[in-house]
């Protein structure tokens, strides 16, 4: 018998600190002891004895701001590991700083907070050791009040130390996430001491139902907490005023509530004020969203009430050319891009998320699977987390649901990827149990889940039972009565799918599977990767075939910097260098490239999961050099029907679901060499220059049509910004597409052109790059090649306002200029 609902009516909450109260809408006033700890730091990349004392003299040190990733500047080295991006990312680091607290400071409670530092930072203040946190994607804060002078000048140096083969991907290297400073009172609101829930949305009202948590001597004091709700719009909607105690409970109601759901994220604000014999202690704003969650083994998954499928993809933390360093726009964009593709949640593979990330998540809508750990005890690479899981396994965990338990867009917790404890019945289930038990002790409100890649080892074990929602990695060919027998009641998640593989732009002839190809690239067919994969045309099968799967997570969305699969290694078990195929160096797997170009499988996934009529059509149509005559045509499309016409001539219409595809494939578990598949349209044509053109048809009608034309030679660069008005925060970015066009401005889809940039005014060239996962041309740097027509150069803002003027020349083409203008926060 499958069981029923699992999980009862959800809601959520938000999180406290001044980052997110910028970005809400509401509060009235807004009251903070939060200054951003980022600028004026010093860095030394290597070991230096003594840097930890205040003494130690830095001036020969670089100077620079956080957030920083020392590793992504590079060079590219083949005696770096290629698994891990080919960056020099580990070895010992050292970060500096020198700062001053007002005096009126002393007797408060002082604190800095690290948002994360990769990786094992120790923190010394004015000599004195105050901590030291090893994993890299969590948040830790040292209260080192009584460590400061406060009529003069304090010393922080923090010591990093990330190690070679401990990951399996680009972890980057530094204080690459924010750095805070708080001052308060030394009655407080504990780090992550509000937790809001919504445990009841009923009847035209929400409970919201609070916890804070303070910290500080509340005896000689008579401590009241005031309590105030703020809709969307920022109207002061309930409020009440009670006792506080170091732990203090209550309830509010918000009448009519406007619910957060993906297409209209609505969020509220919970302001905590703690007062003390009438005086304001600390005031904390936390965004919350109201919502219900419900999974069921038969039904799927509910969004207030409204059947949701999971449209996921996996993203590693990295933003490409940008490394690991936090750019709340890098990270928007690479969101923005996914809804386009019609993404409405994210699994952060493997590891806690930046608060930007979940941030920009809550205004987006999309749903959040928080993922702690890729390894517990059993090391998949020899100096992996699994040297410090029993140390530190329960603390990160619970820190991170801790962090994250208020953000309306969290609706998973994930303990695990690939676990290897899979393999061993004992520990497997005795460590899942223990998580599964350290997150439910801080959040009962959402359900967990586990990505498992062994079948049936872990559901045989009870390993998979220990958690609500089992997560499935690559077994499409599972779901159903294989896994059913053995958890009737669990819902089933796809927490990893397809792992397709591809280059933005290249196609090779004829169609056929292969492991790799000469030129380090992959088709662009949509049909290569690894023993384990399989293209996204079998999951979409199976899950319409399995309507109680609650969705499924792609492997990946975007690509990611490292495991450059196929090159340079076959499998997860090659814990060593994957450097074979040097120079690739990122991933293959994204829908999208690691610039933010789109592959052609972004429309794919965007054929399946949008409803908004769209066409796309594949390769492009430059063929006259090639000794192929008929060229293989490939349409995706949510329309009912698609006619290709090839210099007007019609090559005839193809009826989705009907006319099949067959795409040469095998995989686990599945005996046959090909897969006939109903979700793209195929044609074989001669090849004459010209115009390629496909057009959709709903009803009869058309409603959508896509035209690719033969380009001439390269004649002109042109430049497209994504954005052209930037905040002066030292941090907004605009993208700028850079294209290599003929005269007529048709894309020159194999151009390689070198263009070279200029950038003056009110902004710097934060990155450039082209996609192409083999290359070590540099990040950092004022020129780029075109990868298949196209490269990008991401431009930063700094402090100051003004005009910013870009240029870009490339030799024997009509360069091209744009201008951006960068205004006051
Ligand atoms: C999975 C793993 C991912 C990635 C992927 C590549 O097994 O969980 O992290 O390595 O394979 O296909």
């Amino acid at each position: 018998m499958k069981g029923t609902i699992l999980m009862k009516r959800i809601t959520t909450v938000l999180f406290l600190v001044l980052a997110v109260a910028v970005h809400a809408t509401a509060a009235d006033s807004r009251q903070t002891f939060r200054t951003s700890f980022n600028d004026g730091w010093k860095f030394h990349k290597g070991d230096v004895a003594g840097a930890e004392t205040p003494e130690f003299d830095d001036s020969q040190w670089r100077s620079l701001d956080l957030p920083h990733d020392w590793a992504i500047e590079g060079p590219f080295d083949v005696k770096y590991n290629a698994r891990c991006g080919g960056l020099p990312f580990h070895g010992t680091g050292w970060y500096r700083k020198s700062f001053e607290v007002p005096a009126e400071a002393s007797g408060k409670a002082i604190s800095v907070t690290f948002d994360g530092a990769m990786y094992d930072a120790h923190v010394w203040v004015n000599g004195h050791f105050v901590g030291h946190r090893p994993y890299g994607y969590i948040e830790f804060q040292y209260d080192i009040s009584n460590l400061l002078n406060y009529n003069g000048s304090n010393a922080i140096a923090v010591k990093l130390a990330p190690e070679d083969l401990s990951t399996r991907w680009y972890p980057g290297a530094g204080i690459y996430r924010n750095v805070w400073l708080d001052i308060r009172d030394p009655v407080h609101v504990a780090q992550w001491g509000t937790f809001v829930t919504t445990p009841k949305v009923k009847d035209r009202t929400a409970t919201v139902s609070i916890e804070t948590t303070l910290e500080g001597d509340l005896t000689e004091k008579s401590i009241q907490l005031k309590y105030e709700v703020f809709d969307p719009m920022g109207k002061s909607v309930s409020s009440s005023t009670i006792p506080g105690q170091i732990k203090t409970a209550t309830k509010l109601s918000v009448s009519n509530p406007l619910l957060w759901t993906l297409e209209s994220p609505q969020l509220y604000v919970l302001k905590t004020t703690v007062l003390g014999a009438g005086r304001t202690l600390d005031v904390v704003q936390t965004r919350f969203g109201i919502r219900t969650l419900e999974f069921s083994k038969t039904e799927g998954f509910s969004l207030n009430g409204n059947p949701t499928r999971i449209q996921g993809v996996c993203l590693h933390h990295d933003n490409g050319p940008l490394g690991a360093a936090i750019h709340r726009r890098a990270i928007e964009r690479k969101l923005q891009i996914m809804k386009q593709m019609g993404v409405n949640s994210v699994r952060t593979s493997h590891n806690p998320p930046s608060n930007e990330l979940l941030d920009l998540c809550d205004e987006l809508g999309i749903l959040v699977q928080v993922e702690a750990f890729d390894v517990w005890l059993k090391a998949k690479v020899p100096n992996g987390y699994n040297k410090f899981f029993e140390e530190w396994g329960e603390r990160d965990i619970k820190d991170m649901v801790r962090r994250d338990r208020n953000h309306p867009s969290v609706f998973m917790w994930s303990i695990g990827n690939e676990i290897l404890e899979q393999g061993n019945k004992e520990d497997g289930n005795r460590i899942a149990k223990q998580l599964n038990g350290y997150v439910k002790s801080l959040d009962t409100t959402r359900p967990t889940t586990c990505g498992f890649n062994y079948f049936p080892g872990p559901y045989q074990s009870g390993m998979a039972g220990q958690i609500d929602i089992a997560g499935m990695n690559y077994k499409p060919l599972a779901y159903g009565d294989p896994v059913d027998e053995f958890l009737p009641n669990n819902p089933v998640v796809a927490s990893e799918t397809s792992s397709c593989t591809s280059s933005r732009g290249v196609y090779h002839l004829p169609i056929e599977k292969y492991q790799t190809h000469p030129s380090k690239q992959v088709t662009s067919y949509d049909l290569i990767g690894p023993p384990w994969a399989y293209p996204p045309d079998v999951e979409f099968d199976a899950l319409e075939t399995h309507p109680e799967i609650l969705g499924e997570y792609v492997w990946t969305g975007f690509d990611y910097l490292g495991e450059p699969t196929p090159y340079g290694g076959k499998d997860n078990s090659t814990n060593g260098y994957w450097n074979a195929d040097w120079p690739s160096r990122s991933s293959y797997f994204g829908a999208v490239d690691l610039c933010g170009f789109p592959k052609d499988r972004f429309y794919l996934y965007q054929s399946q999961w949008t409803q908004e009529p769209m066409v796309h059509v594949l390769p492009h149509w430059n063929w006259q050099n090639s000794s192929h005559k008929t060229i293989p045509i490939v349409a995706y499309t949510n329309c009912e029907e698609v006619e290709l016409l090839v210099n007007g001539k019609s090559m005839g219409r193809k009826v989705k679901g009907k006319d099949l595809t067959k795409i040469p494939v095998k995989f686990n578990r599945y005996d046959k060499d090909h897969f006939m598949s109903k979700y793209r349209l195929s044609w074989e044509v001669p090849y004459s220059p010209g115009s390629l053109r496909v057009v959709g048809y709903r009803n009869g009608k058309p409603v959508a049509e896509k035209e690719i034309r033969t380009a001439g030679e390269p004649a002109q660069v042109k430049l497209v910004a994504d954005r052209r008005e930037l905040i002066a925060d030292q941090s907004d970015l605009s993208y700028v597409t850079v294209r290599i066009e003929d005269r007529e401005g048709n894309l020159c889809p194999l151009a390689s052109n070198l263009v070279r940039f200029s950038v003056d005014g009110a902004g710097t060239i934060a990155a450039v790059g082209n996609g192409n996962a083999a290359t070590t041309a540099p990040f950092i740097a004022d020129e780029r090649e075109a990868f298949n027509g196209l490269c990008m150069l991401i431009v930063k803002a700094g402090k100051q306002t003004g005009g910013i003027t870009i240029r870009a020349e490339s030799e024997g083409l009509r360069s091209d200029s744009a201008s951006l203008d960068v205004k006051r926060p």
